[in-house]
């Protein structure tokens, strides 16, 4: 027994350390905002779902929307503001003939809107499943009206046919690059480019295996390039690796690239790509054992600094169905091009008769090298197009589109690793802060249908927030940005939204404003708020990288709240944070007050069952937030408890007669006797001539109850609540109650709200509001 000591230590220790790890991974939101109708601009038309195509049309103002069987346009500044839309539905015989395919009517036998493009001319280009038989068509707006063209284009290959199949387009001028589907089947994926001369992949499950689309991106490489070189497009997709020999292929995540003015080869790959190249592409997270799968990218470029030093933001989740892990990765473009332009490639060696196993190649490698676009170089050795290229270089590459290295990403770890919710979607954007620093901020989109904003400050993960955009909480399918408008846009099944990219007046106080280390929010010291970097004149305080709130003005004196309860019944105190990460200290009379059965620390509240007489005094609540320079404090709340020894010797007198006699004239005379005793008399007098009248209605809700229930109901009702005290609230809870429950029980509560001139303090009477007095007479 004793031998085996240190070696469970031995074992245990790096796996409670790995633990740690993970949990210190696991990022959780500064701050959590709820549903509500101002977070957002909603659009939703009754009727109508699947809010999952956007184009921005920033030269026109206008959010083209691409729904099941419509086409809207949307307001940029303001999306719930239709301009125009057009309906695009399928026909009867349409929809008949794929029912008789054996799809489904009412769900797969419609026309869903998958592709929305600017053409080179300003129309717009567009295609929809169109009852699993894929259609193009070009779309104009003018006048405020929008106008199919009904040109009736064939979309297959750059539509999907199933609307649930995952696929990816980019327009590049005006030829249209795809990654989809071909057949009716969805068992012939392509990479294409729909142009006069249409160029695909070659039919091999070594180029795609069963992929799965995620998005496409161009780089336009040609423009002042020293050597010649070509625009390239990445596809980014995961699918079964044909390259393990493990017995269960695994599914890998993948970039692939291909250059854009590939025209095929002459002899071999005809009509097909000649530059197609794929590599492994990772997102390695901590103690993971399968990779993560890619979902969606962002290209993020900055306009001001050289293309090489673009990046791809991508998200990924986890391939095992038991987490719920997903993470961002940065991906440099030039990383990626490495790869491609100096890596070595995988090569298939056939081990047995059926067997293949896919090895490092490190045989002579042709010229031109096998994948590279046409450049400077080559047009010396008079090759000007892909048609020019040698056997050689074109067989290498037919049967050897995998690169051996995997890209890794921007310090070869996520940027973000968050459980819970799974990211779907993600756009990025640069802002330059106070300090002058330029961070990038990410918007998330998950699964339950919130947006979450996220910096990495120096390798250290930060959510600034998690904001509720959607309720119910459905999946965001699809996220734009547009810097024009300083707007995010968010689709999923059931409607579209637009976010501000910041709310600075979330924070109310200087700390708050300093600690959510918003890059575009700081706190203008004049006005007193917290505010949106670039509509303030003057200086602001903010600390994105640090958090240091030791900048900050102090803030004012929190308005104390003065309580009165009794002996036996249950104090509730609220403390609400404004951030997730701040604990909370309560202090009694200046000592840190200790949990126990009697006294519970809650999340925003702390919770005094059976008050007795030492429970009163002056309660302060703060909240303690770390940031990464040091401990800030912000006293949150103030209470002072005062507990009212005459209410519960009342309580204690009454209680057992009226148990044993039941309730009687007598009982009922001993009662007002002892309130007005107790009770400032003119006070209670007033009461007793207002609200004798009433008690059968207020204590309606009590009688109705059960015996067993009516104990739980005096117990909640008998909690004081401060939130309760809101104007709003404070209309239908009784501020101070005297309660004859069910005719056997008798307890009072009496509440003195000290604060008048604030909003969330008591409005009102200064001491005895309201009284509400039951009895079962
Ligand atoms: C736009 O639509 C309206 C209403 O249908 C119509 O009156 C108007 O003539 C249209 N404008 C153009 C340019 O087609
Ligand atoms: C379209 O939206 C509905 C929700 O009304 C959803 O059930 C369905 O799965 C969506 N279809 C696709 C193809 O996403
Ligand atoms: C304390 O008050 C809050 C807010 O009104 C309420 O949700 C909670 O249930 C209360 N706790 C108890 C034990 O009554
Ligand atoms: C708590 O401390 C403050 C100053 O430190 C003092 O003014 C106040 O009287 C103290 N309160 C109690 C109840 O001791
Ligand atoms: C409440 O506290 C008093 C003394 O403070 C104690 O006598 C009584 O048993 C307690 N009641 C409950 C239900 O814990
Ligand atoms: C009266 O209130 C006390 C204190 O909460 C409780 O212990 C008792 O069960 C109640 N009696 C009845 C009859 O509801
Ligand atoms: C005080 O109570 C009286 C009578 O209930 C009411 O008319 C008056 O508006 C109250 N005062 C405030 C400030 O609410």
């Amino acid at each position: 027994m004793h031998q085996l000591l240190p070696l469970c230590v031995f074992w245990l220790l790096p796996l409670a350390l790995m633990l740690e790890d993970k949990t210190q991974l696991d990022c959780i939101p500064r701050r959590s905002v709820p549903y509500h109708g101002d977070n957002a601009h909603l659009f939703h038309e009754e009727g109508v779902f699947n809010y999952t195509t956007m184009l921005l049309r920033e030269d026109l103002n206008l959010l083209v929307l691409g729904a099941r069987e419509a086409v809207y346009a949307l307001d940029l500044k303001d999306i719930s503001r239709k301009v125009a839309s057009v309906k695009w539905e399928v026909t009867k015989e349409q929809k008949d003939t794929c029912k008789n395919k054996g799809k489904d009517p009412e769900t797969e036998c419609l026309n869903y809107i998958r592709i929305l493009h600017k053409t080179e001319d300003d129309r717009i280009y567009v295609c929809g499943t169109n009852a699993f038989d894929p259609e193009c068509d070009y779309m104009s707006y003018a006048d405020g009206n929008l106008t199919l063209e009904k040109k009736g284009e064939d979309g297959r290959g750059k539509c999907p046919f199933d609307p649930y199949q995952r696929y990816a387009t980019i327009m590049v001028g005006n030829d249209l690059f795809s990654a989809t589907s071909k057949n009716f089947l969805g068992s012939d994926p392509v990479l294409m480019r729909s142009s006069p001369v249409s160029i695909r992949t070659e039919f091999k499950n070594s180029w795609l295996n069963d992929p799965n689309f995620v998005s496409m991106a161009l780089m336009p490489d040609s423009k002042n390039s020293l050597d010649g070189d070509d625009d390239k497009i990445y596809l980014f997709f995961s699918e079964t690796a044909v390259e393990y020999d493990y017995y269960n292929k695994p599914v890998v995540s993948r970039v692939a690239r291909v250059c854009k003015g590939d025209v095929g080869g002459q002899r071999i790959l005809q009509k097909k790509w000649t530059t197609f190249l794929k590599a492994r592409m990772d997102c390695p997270v901590l103690g993971s054992q399968l990779p993560f799968i890619i979902q969606e990218t962002y290209h993020w470029c900055d306009p001001s600094q050289n293309r090489r030093d673009c990046l791809f933001y991508a998200i990924f989740t986890s391939q095992s169905d038991t987490s719920d892990w997903s993470a961002v990765c940065a991906y440099r473009v030039s990383d990626i091009n490495r790869v491609f332009a100096e890596g070595k490639y995988k090569s298939p060696v056939h081990v047995e008769m059926y067997f293949v196993k896919w090895v490092t190649y490190y045989g002579d490698v042709p010229v031109p090298r096998p994948g590279a676009c046409i450049n400077n170089k080559a047009r010396e050795a008079n090759i000007y197009t892909t048609l020019d290229l040698p056997d050689r270089t074109l067989q290498f590459i037919k049967n050897r589109p995998i690169m051996d290295e995997v890209v890794l990403p921007v310090g070869e770890k996520p940027v973000l690793v968050r459980r819970g919710a799974k990211f779907t979607s993600i756009v990025v954007n640069q802002v330059q802060a106070a300090d002058g620093g330029k961070y990038h901020v990410m918007f998330i989109g998950t699964e339950k249908g919130s947006v979450l904003k996220a910096v990495n400050y120096n390798g250290v993960m930060f959510i600034i927030e998690e904001i509720q955009v959607f309720e119910p909480a459905k999946p965001i399918k699809i996220l734009r940005i547009s810097t024009v408008t300083g707007q995010i846009y968010a689709g999923t099944d059931f409607g579209a939204a637009q976010i501000p990219l910041a709310t600075c007046s979330r924070s109310s106080t200087c700390i708050d404003c300093v600690l959510s280390r918003d890059p575009y929010c700081g706190w203008d010291k004049t006005v007193g708020k917290c505010v949106f970097l670039s509509n303030a004149d003057s200086e602001l305080i903010q600390s994105v990288k640090e958090g240091n709130a030791f900048l900050c003005p102090d803030a004012d004196p929190v308005k104390p709240v003065s309580w009165v309860t009794w002996p036996g019944g249950t104090l509730n105190l609220s403390c609400p944070s404004p951030s997730n990460l701040a604990k909370p200290r309560w202090e009694l009379d200046n000592t840190s007050v200790t949990p126990s059965a009697h006294l519970q620390l809650l999340q925003h509240r702390l919770l005094i069952l059976n008050v007795s007489v030492s429970d009163a005094g002056w309660y302060r609540c703060s909240a303690v937030e770390r940031s990464t320079t040091d401990e800030f404090t912000t006293i949150v709340a103030e209470y002072q408890v005062t507990v009212d020894i005459a209410g519960s010797g009342r309580g204690g007198q009454l209680l057992p007669q009226a148990q044993t006699d039941g309730p009687s004239v007598t009982g009922l005379q001993a009662i007002v006797a002892l309130l007005v005793v107790s009770l400032v008399a003119s006070l209670a007098c007033n009461f007793y001539k207002g609200h004798l009248p009433l008690p059968w209605n207020c204590g309606k809700k009590n009688r109705d109850q059960t015996q067993g229930a009516f104990d739980q109901e005096a117990m909640n009702s008998r909690v004081i609540d401060p939130e309760a005290q809101r104007p709003a609230k404070a209309e239908n809870k009784p501020l101070v109650s005297a309660t004859h429950g069910n005719g056997n029980n008798y307890s009072a509560e009496v509440a003195f709200p000290a604060v008048r001139d604030e909003t969330d303090a008591p409005s009102g009477n200064e001491s005895l509001q309201f009284i509400d007095y039951e009895s079962e007479l």
